[in-house]
């Protein structure tokens, strides 16, 4: 009698203690584990195929060079008196101006769009450099400059990350046409080809009739001692050829 006593105690002591963990690790731990506590969301993506409009224009804005910080990082070249008053959000301002003067159908960002020294979160720095190209639901795709993986992200993080943000047509470096994997035997991160078809309704509606490349030209190099820029190499233009060619017969 005394002993199935012990045993009856001995397991409303175990399940009490399991009901506990449970309860610690759903509440309490997993929120602290989480990277944010944000609703996880997907991917969004423009409308595609990308086509010309019915008037014949299919007009493109590319900005480079946005050098974005945390986004309150102070302006470079300006006049001392304005340096006061210009930051990283006098970009943000003057990219959501120009997209909405233009319109453009098409934003291609070209490199440093984020800067390496003055920011200690890349991801952050990306989402605000390239925010007004989502706020404006606009396909936008980007390549990196020199500057953009001096902080936190390699150059093939990056790219990584910009091909999965909303509304971006990035992409780190082609598909293999007969693998369907991304090509490695490829130099650089960020190499791809887009394709823009014809106006709605034309006899062009369902053909490519501008390729839009991107290529990676790297990052700073040393040739022969000297301190230089990296270059597009010969494994970047030999797809470029075969890619160009393949486009040109139609398919
Ligand atoms: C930056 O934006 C602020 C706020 O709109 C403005 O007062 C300032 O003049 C701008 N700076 C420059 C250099 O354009
Ligand atoms: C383009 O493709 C659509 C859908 O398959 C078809 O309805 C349309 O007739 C095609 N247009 C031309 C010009 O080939």
């Amino acid at each position: 009698m005394q002993s199935s006593q012990t045993w009856i105690q001995a397991l409303f002591y175990l399940a009490l203690i399991t009901v506990s963990l449970y309860f610690l690790q759903f509440y309490i731990l997993s929120d602290r584990l989480m990277v944010s506590h944000h609703k996880v969301t997907l991917k969004k993506h423009p409308n595609l195929p990308l086509r010309f409009n019915s008037d014949g224009t299919f007009k493109i804005l590319q900005v480079a060079d946005m050098h974005y910080g945390t986004g309150l990082t102070r302006c470079r070249d300006v006049l001392t008196s304005e340096f006061e008053w210009c930051s990283d959000l006098n970009t943000t301002l003057f990219l959501k101006r120009m997209i909405d003067a233009e319109k453009p159908d098409f934003i291609a960002f070209t490199g440093d769009n984020i800067f390496g020294s003055s920011t200690n979160d890349a991801a952050e720095s990306l989402f605000k450099a390239f925010g007004p190209a989502m706020a404006a639901r606009l396909p936008w795709a980007a390549v990196l400059g020199n500057h953009d993986q001096e902080s936190t992200m390699t150059r093939e993080e990056l790219m990584s990350f910009i091909s999965l943000m909303d509304y971006s047509l990035s992409q780190p470096n082609p598909l293999d046409p007969t693998k369907q994997q991304v090509t490695t035997n490829i130099d650089g991160f960020g190499n791809y080809d887009l394709r823009v078809r014809g106006p709605p309704g034309s006899h062009l509606a369902n053909q490519t009739i501008l390729n839009l490349f991107f290529l990676d030209s790297g990052d700073r190099a040393v040739v022969d001692g000297f301190k230089t820029y990296g270059w597009i190499k010969e494994s970047q233009l030999s797809w470029l050829r075969g890619a160009s060619k393949v486009s040109l017969t139609g398919t």
